[in-house]
């Protein structure tokens, strides 16, 4: 079975990866302009948050 592993990086977007190869880099600022992937725009903002981690 599969391995999917999400990472919120501190200040900056979600890290997906299946089977430890990363297969997304997904926005979670909102001010991405390649939403649903992060394009940067998080250190332009200054973008705030913690960072977690999820397995499945
Ligand atoms: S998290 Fe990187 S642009 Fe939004």
């Amino acid at each position: 079975m599969a391995k999917i592993t999400i990472n919120a990086m501190k200040d900056g977007p979600c890290i997906v990866n299946l089977d430890g190869n990363r297969v997304a880099t997904l926005c979670r600022c909102g001010s991405s302009a390649n939403k649903p992937h992060c394009d940067g725009s998080h250190a332009k903002i200054g973008f705030k948050a913690d960072e977690a981690q999820i397995e499945a």
